[in-house]
């Protein structure tokens, strides 16, 4: 198999939003905001999610395809200090406004949402995470059948490389399952939260974990 990074743009979308989706079906955070939610209603509000991803510009999208069916099968977003200015906005063809996002259908778990944003908000400033200097990756998916591949690898070095240009670091809110590719490539955990959720857990007994991580600046990998 053969694979490319290349440049998402808000054309991407709706590939984007199924990658999310199918990746985050098993996560015991997501799926318990979810909820009760249709398909289609988190389906629908992912792909408004990541459509105002793209209509930040200090937001940068990377996909990777699978050269072999054209397919795209994993994602990675950065957010780029504040002070930087430009190479984001070149990448990004349509601008949309954030408030087209509308609130979820029926069944979604209004509470665990906002449990979410109460517990997360404030985890990577606490930490000396500054929106002006420092970089922060999100929404890193792949899709299951590529997983292991080394796709997350590709997408990680790829945004540390433009971090250590910058010679800044990196943070991550990671869930369980990065949290080993993000230690592999240089980052720490600072901060470790645990999260109730009440439904769904991969522990079984209601909790799940969020890691708050930072790579230094020209961190090097962690060797087997
Ligand atoms: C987390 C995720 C992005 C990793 O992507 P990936 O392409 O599978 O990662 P890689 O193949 O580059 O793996 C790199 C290393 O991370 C670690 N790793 C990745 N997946 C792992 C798993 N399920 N269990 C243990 N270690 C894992 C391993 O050390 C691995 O190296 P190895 O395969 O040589 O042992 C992917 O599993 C995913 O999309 N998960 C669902 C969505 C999600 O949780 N996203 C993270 C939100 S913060």
């Amino acid at each position: 198999m053969s694979f490319e990074l290349q440049p998402a743009t808000a054309e991407d979308t709706a590939d984007l939003a199924d990658i999310f989706v199918v990746a985050m079906q098993k996560d015991a955070f997501w799926s318990n905001i979810v909820g009760k939610a249709a398909d289609s209603d988190e389906r629908a509000y992912v792909t408004e999610s990541i459509r105002a991803d793209f209509s930040n510009k200090n937001a940068i999208c990377r996909k990777v395809v699978d050269l072999e069916t054209g397919k795209t099968v994993a994602m990675g977003m950065l957010l780029t200090p504040l002070q930087l200015p430009t190479y984001d906005r070149r990448e990004f063809g349509v601008m949309i406004d954030k408030s087209k996002i509308v609130p979820p259908g029926p069944g979604w778990n209004t509470d665990a949402n906002t449990a979410r944003q109460n517990n997360l908000e404030t985890l990577a400033v606490r930490n000396g995470y500054d929106a002006e200097r420092h970089f922060m990756r999100y929404k890193t998916h792949v899709l299951p059948s590529y997983q292991r591949k080394g796709l997350g690898t590709l997408i990680t070095e790829h945004f540390s490389r433009i971090a250590d240009d910058a010679g800044q670091p990196t943070y991550v809110r990671a869930r369980p399952k990065s949290k080993a590719l993000f230690q592999k490539l240089g980052y720490r955990v600072l901060e470790a939260v645990r999260v109730d959720v009440t439904e769904y857990s991969e522990r079984g007994d209601g909790t799940t974990d969020v890691f708050l991580m930072k790579r230094e600046p020209g961190a090097p990998n962690v060797p087997e």
